[in-house]
């Protein structure tokens, strides 16, 4: 049976929207009712979900929310992209195994909120993208495939940015393929 993906991002969505244009995506969640990712959901048809974590008791209440939203969904694997949460035990008691991620660097390298900031103001000659799986720490777990990025002499923090991000929009469809999950 094909594998249900569901997404969470936090804000923007440009990874959300190149996963979407190539598989179906059974579901977008966003922990932000006012983030731009949930039009880009609307406009390529995909269900969408949005509620915040001061609507909740606990984080685990807030969590508890998440996975109910996935077991109705029979959701196969949830796929991270630019969702600005830690992962917390609630969530991986339920799919520790089945959460992956993208990151801006080539961890271990720049883990954290800000990857690509922080290689470039440590001012390396390369860095990279990587998408791993998710544990219960930031930016630690199991790597599934990563690539590097070059800063090449004549970048600005604006280009080498956009040349991560076009790695991200090649890289995560590709591990996506390589995990199971069927294209449009
Ligand atoms: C991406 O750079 C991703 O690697 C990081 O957050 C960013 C999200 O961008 N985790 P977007 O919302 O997909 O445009």
């Amino acid at each position: 049976m094909a594998k249900k993906i569901a997404v969470f991002a936090s804000g923007n969505g440009s990874n959300f929207q190149v996963i979407a244009e190539n598989f179906p995506v059974d579901l977008l969640f966003s922990d932000h009712r006012d983030a731009h990712v949930l039009e880009r959901a609307k406009k390529l048809g995909v269900a969408s979900f949005a509620f915040e974590l001061k609507e909740f008791a606990s984080k685990a209440d807030y969590e508890q929310a998440l996975v109910d939203l996935l077991v109705e969904h029979q959701i196969d694997l949830v796929v991270l992209a630019g969702y600005m949460k830690i992962i917390g035990p609630t969530l991986l008691a339920a799919y520790e195994g089945r959460i992956i991620n993208i990151h801006p660097a080539y961890l271990p390298e720049f883990p954290g909120a800000h990857g690509i900031e922080d290689a470039w103001n440590a001012g390396v000659d390369q860095s990279g993208v990587t998408v791993h799986y998710v544990d219960s720490s930031v930016d630690t777990g199991q790597v599934i495939q990563q690539v590097r990025v070059p800063r090449l002499a004549d970048d600005t923090i604006e280009s080498f940015e956009a040349r991560i991000h076009e790695q991200e929009y090649q890289l995560y469809p590709q591990v996506l393929e390589s995990l199971g999950v069927e294209r449009k």
